[in-house]
């Protein structure tokens, strides 16, 4: 088992991919708070894993409760060795339509939320002075803009950023930082993005999807596992040397 030992917190992860993080981690030796804005969720989450997952109520939009998850982590475990920022929000609109309501949400949620629930955790495993890992679950679509995704693909072109920034300066306490940019996943996010395509790109509902699965060169969207092996790589020992990098895992959709 490569995480032996290890108290992780996986922001998000009361389903989709979130959730597969959890049950991988917990496969592999780890303890891990399945943290969520959905408490009821996530407590039923956590109770499917079993009993090295509990649930944790988690808004990584407000800083009180980013602090209460993280000292329930450590009252409950002794420390916090691994974060996964996985929580995001989805929009979509013509820029002509972009409302600002919907810009403070999704950074606020998708930006703000990776940067203090990353600080939070940095500050926690800076004061034990062993080190750690976090991973910042960022997109295919912070690689470039999509003309009705204008804003979220700005929110995940921020999450790289930050993991570059957060990366470099954190190494010096042997805290790990960097990231995975999912290409298109097959999760409840995504239904609701194929409703808000259909809606805007006046498709029939399911095709979009259909058809975005089509086009990945593996054949097929991927799968909340098809994500798990590299969030358990990165919070591996065999990835001590590894600082500030975002990795593609997406079937081949993207390069760089
Ligand atoms: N599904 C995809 O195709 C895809 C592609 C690329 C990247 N991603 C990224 O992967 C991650 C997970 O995506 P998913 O498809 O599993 O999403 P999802 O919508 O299925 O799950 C997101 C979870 O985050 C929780 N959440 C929302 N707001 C929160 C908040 N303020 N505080 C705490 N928790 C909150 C939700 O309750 C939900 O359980 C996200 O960062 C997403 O942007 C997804």
């Amino acid at each position: 088992m490569r995480l032996e030992g290890k108290s992780a917190l996986i922001t998000g992860s009361a389903r989709g991919i979130g959730k597969a993080f959890a049950e991988a981690y917990v496969r592999e030796g780890a303890t891990v708070a399945v943290a969520d804005i959905n408490l009821e969720a996530a407590r039923k989450t956590a109770a499917e894993i079993g009993d090295n997952a509990y649930a944790v109520k988690l808004d990584v939009t407000d800083q009180a409760s980013i602090d209460a998850a993280v000292k329930a982590v450590e009252d409950r475990t002794g420390g916090l060795d691994i974060l996964i920022n996985n929580a995001a929000l989805f929009d979509l609109a013509p820029i002509v339509e972009i409302s600002r309501a919907s810009y403070d949400k999704l950074f606020s949620v998708n930006v703000a939320g990776t940067l203090f629930m990353l600080q939070a955790a940095a500050r926690s495993m800076i004061a034990a002075g062993r080190g750690g890992r976090i991973i910042n679950i960022a997109s295919q679509a912070g690689r470039r803009g999509e003309p009705l995704v204008a804003v979220y693909c700005a929110t995940k072109a921020a999450v790289i950023s930050l993991t570059q920034s957060a990366g470099l300066d954190l190494i010096k306490h042997r805290i790990n930082v960097n990231g995975i940019a999912p290409g298109v996943v097959d999760s409840d996010m995504w239904d609701e993005v194929d409703a808000l395509f259909a809606r805007y790109e006046n498709r029939p509902k399911g095709q979009k999807k259909r058809l975005v699965g089509e086009g990945v060169p593996y054949g097929r969207m991927g799968k909340p596992q098809d994500l798990a092996g590299m969030a358990v790589f990165l919070a591996s020992s065999e990835a001590e040397y590894i600082v500030a990098q975002t990795y593609n895992v997406d079937g081949g959709q993207w390069m760089s």
